[in-house]
């Protein structure tokens, strides 16, 4: 039985800046902290799968540079196979990321040696693409080279989970390819071109997304919780109450957590029930990667 999962994506140094409010058109405005993180969704969502034992490959590049260096020591010690991570003339991706006390984020992202990923890079996985049970990809790099990995994948006989994020327009058809589609609430609204800012229109669109895309729709939607949309049913999972202090990598901490739950036999609610349980711990703590949970910490966690 396959037990792989294969990320294929991006890998960011993010600088978190702990801002008290956004600052103003013109205005310069001191932070309260700053930290250093490795991220990139890509990077972010292979390491959660890793760190819960998932064996986690990864396909993308970064640069020459010493971020290069860090994010690629950094995404091994969490256990995620980087022989397939590309060093690239163009400087590693970065993300910085305006973190406020409420715990939510506003992130611009540079997209640097992200944009080097190339359709031989796939080509060359085609071994592991047939080894791999998941492949999961984001919008981070660019997206011919998704396009050409979801038919690769789909080929391989992968079931493919895509995070449309940062939202972007992709042809339907691609959309349609993909087994799980996962938004967050911002970019659900994007492809749905209507707010999502209530559960109850995001139960209805995501239901409605589903059954016109064929596939299992996730919108996941902050603090409140997610809802998951399959096979003509809908249903919202609320958020574990705690006390989140910087809420960067959360999303990308839940997919890679659908991910463990999917290839340990888990149907689509109960993965993304487990999935809310790892990305409560993720946001109490700082960083993307260095938060997010092992699987003995979430079994441990009295609140899940
Ligand atoms: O999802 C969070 C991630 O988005 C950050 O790590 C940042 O690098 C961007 O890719």
């Amino acid at each position: 039985m396959r037990d792989k999962i294969t990320v294929i994506g991006s890998l960011n140094y993010d600088v978190i800046l702990k801002i008290a409010r956004l600052p103003e058109m013109g205005e310069t405005f001191h932070a309260d902290d700053v930290a250093f993180s490795a991220g990139g969704k890509g990077a972010n969502q292979a390491v959660q799968a890793a760190k819960l034992g998932v064996p986690t490959y990864m396909i993308g590049c970064v640069g020459k540079d010493p971020n290069g260096e860090i994010l690629i020591s950094e995404a091994k010690k969490y256990g995620v196979n980087t022989e397939r991570i590309r060093r690239v003339e163009e400087p590693t991706g970065m993300g910085v990321v305006n973190a406020l006390q409420d715990g939510s984020v506003f992130a611009v992202i540079v997209k640097g040696a992200n944009y080097a990923v190339t359709k031989e890079d796939i080509d060359h996985a085609e071994d592991l693409l047939k080894e791999s049970a998941i492949v999961i990809l984001q919008m981070e790099i660019p997206q011919e080279i998704n396009m050409y990995a979801i038919d690769k994948a789909k080929e391989a006989g992968c079931k493919v989970l895509l995070n449309a994020a940062p939202a972007a327009e992709i042809p339907e058809a691609y959309l349609k390819k993909v087994d799980i589609l996962v938004v967050n609430e911002v970019e659900a609204a994007f492809y749905l071109h209507s707010e999502v800012d209530t559960v109850e229109k995001a139960k209805e669109n995501a239901l409605k997304m589903s059954a016109e895309l064929g596939n299992a729709c996730i919108f996941t939607l902050g603090k409140e919780g997610s809802v998951v949309a399959s096979a003509g049913e809908v249903t919202f999972i609320p958020s574990k109450k705690v006390d989140a202090v910087e809420s960067t990598g959360a999303g990308d901490s839940f997919i890679g957590a659908v991910g463990y739950a999917l290839i340990h036999g888990m149907n689509i609610v109960n993965a993304c029930e487990f999935a809310t349980g790892c990305s409560a711990i993720t946001v109490c703590r700082y960083g993307a990667q260095p938060s997010m949970p092992t699987l003995e910490e979430v079994n441990t966690q009295s609140y899940l």
